[in-house]
């Protein structure tokens, strides 16, 4: 039996513009996904134990089984062998959180104990990112870096196909945040195709808002690092405004940005590929997470709450 495990993430900065080589902001958060692995004599058989919106497995099911024969492939695994796979753990599958990435390298972690095989950080990282592209189709890697490593990251996808820029970013203290779920199942790879299309057909309104997001990026890792949090919150609306205006936000998350926003966060916004999915919400203190938290649950949804910067969380 082989066990793994990967972490859940919220992008704090520049999701989607990071897939064209914006640079980004991720954070890990303390809540996982889990995988046991068994060897059978049959097929491959996947038991998904994780709580999950409505239709999120469903949804995702072919999609899983082609990431895990994927990552079989890149792993080098006799196309012949079959597992018992079950996931679950504390992550939920709420789009948004990257639990497509945290089950990839749960799963490769498992399969690599099971066979015997010994894998680096790097490796796996490397082969989850395979595992990626049948949820994301060309993803950016920052998931899967999140997933892997923990901890706060910052991200930059290497265009000519090298090594990615990932740097560890290291602030003062874990900050709460709370992250709201529409409920609504989106599709990451529905939702990066959109993006790239509009992109296309308008290069110069998307060429300007992209280098808004990658200079918004820059100035929201220096007020992390000083731990400006009023700015932090600041550069995390204009981003959201910036995802507005590429087309990936939804009515539902908007309405979550509006009731997290009038309630006290610092900041808020969508987190992860949109369209339905989470938001995300900055509420430094107990106090606060509890207030926002509270007021987003009133109206219906549902909220996890959790921190960001914590250390190999
Ligand atoms: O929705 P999620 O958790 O799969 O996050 C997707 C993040 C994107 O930036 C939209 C895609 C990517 O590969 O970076």
């Amino acid at each position: 039996m082989g066990e793994g495990s990967g972490f859940g993430k919220v992008i704090l900065f520049g999701e989607h513009f990071v897939v064209h080589g914006i640079p980004g902001i991720v954070s890990a958060i303390d809540s996982t996904n889990e995988a046991i692995v068994k060897r059978t004599g049959t097929e491959t058989v996947v038991r998904d134990e994780r709580k999950t919106a409505k239709g999120y497995s469903q949804e995702k099911q072919k999609q899983q089984l082609e990431s895990i024969d994927r990552m079989l492939k890149a792993m080098g695994v006799d196309p012949k062998t079959t597992f018992e796979i079950q996931i679950g753990g504390t992550l939920p599958g709420f789009s948004g959180l990257g639990a497509s990435a945290a089950s990839s390298v749960a799963i490769a972690r498992a399969i690599a104990q099971e066979l015997g095989m010994k894998m680096s950080d790097e490796r796996t990282n490397d082969v989850a990112y395979e595992g990626e592209k049948a949820y994301a189709g060309t993803p950016s890697g920052i998931d899967n870096t999140a997933a892997t490593f923990g901890g706060l990251l910052w991200f930059k996808k290497n265009m000519t196909g090298g090594p990615n820029l990932i740097e560890r970013l290291r602030i003062s203290e874990p900050i709460d945040i709370i992250i709201g779920s529409t409920g609504i199942v989106a599709n990451t790879k529905a939702m990066v195709e959109g993006v790239a299309n509009r992109k296309r057909g308008n290069p110069e309104k998307y060429g300007l808002l992209f280098d808004q997001a990658g200079e918004l990026a820059i100035l929201a890792k220096k007020a992390l690092l000083r731990f400006e949090l009023g700015e932090v919150g600041r550069l995390m609306n204009e981003n959201h405004r910036l995802l507005q205006e590429i087309g990936v936000s939804h009515d539902a998350l908007d309405d979550l940005v509006k009731i997290a926003r009038k309630n006290g966060a610092y900041g808020a916004k969508l987190t992860g590929g949109g369209g339905g999915g989470c938001m995300m919400a900055l509420t430094p203190g107990r106090d606060l997470q509890k207030k926002v938290a509270e007021a987003i649950e009133k109206k219906g949804y549902e909220v996890l709450r959790t921190r960001i910067g914590v250390e190999k969380t």
